[in-house]
């Protein structure tokens, strides 16, 4: 099944379901190389005239190093049935596990490291316009600082673009 475009305005999904309940593969390429995570904490609106994804990424995650470099990154939805891929993704890391070998996800890398899957029925590319980690300072409610960075891994918040959304047929 071909992949269409379509305006981010016409996404006919509930993206607070899509992205808390359906989960995302969050990519991004360096070359010919990438790798990829389970997420599952984002948002998606409009920014600075634009309309926007915010990515949180830990800095432990192998995927941090690529989305440091990339001028890209990339955040795939799928059907229900790539659950187990998903959740494998997320509980794996690309350090020392081949993920595409043990989901069987079909990469679709492009030129300026983009890079998406075959198996995705709905694809957001977008291009880094900010980013800026989470700063414990900076919280009114100290109970996220205490429940959630335990091991002060702080996520590091990109805030992307979207230049191509695409869903299938
Ligand atoms: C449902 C789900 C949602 C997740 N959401 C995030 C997230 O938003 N940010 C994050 O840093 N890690 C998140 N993770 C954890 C990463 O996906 C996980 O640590 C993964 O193994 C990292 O892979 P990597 O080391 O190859 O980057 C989530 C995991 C699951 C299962």
């Amino acid at each position: 099944m071909a992949f269409r475009e379509i305006d981010p305005k016409s996404i006919p999904d509930n993206l607070f379901k899509l992205i808390g309940d359906d989960w995302m593969l969050l990519s991004a390429a360096c070359g010919k190389d990438f790798n990829t995570m389970t997420a599952s904490w984002a948002t998606a609106g409009v920014l600075w005239n634009k309309p926007v994804v915010q990515a949180f990424v830990r800095p432990q995650r192998h995927t941090y190093g690529f989305m440091e470099k990339s001028p890209y990154f990339t955040c795939c939805f799928f059907d229900e049935s790539y659950r187990d891929a998903l959740t494998f993704c997320g509980k794996n890391s690309g350090r020392d596990t081949d993920k595409m070998a043990a989901t069987g996800l079909t990469p679709v890398l492009c030129e300026d490291s983009r890079v998406w899957y075959e198996e995705a029925r709905l694809v957001l590319v977008c291009r880094k316009l900010y980013a800026q980690n989470i700063d414990p300072m900076d919280f009114y409610d100290d109970n996220i600082d205490s429940t959630v960075y335990g091991n002060r891994d702080y996520h590091r918040a990109y805030f992307g673009e979207i230049v191509r959304c695409m869903v299938k047929e």
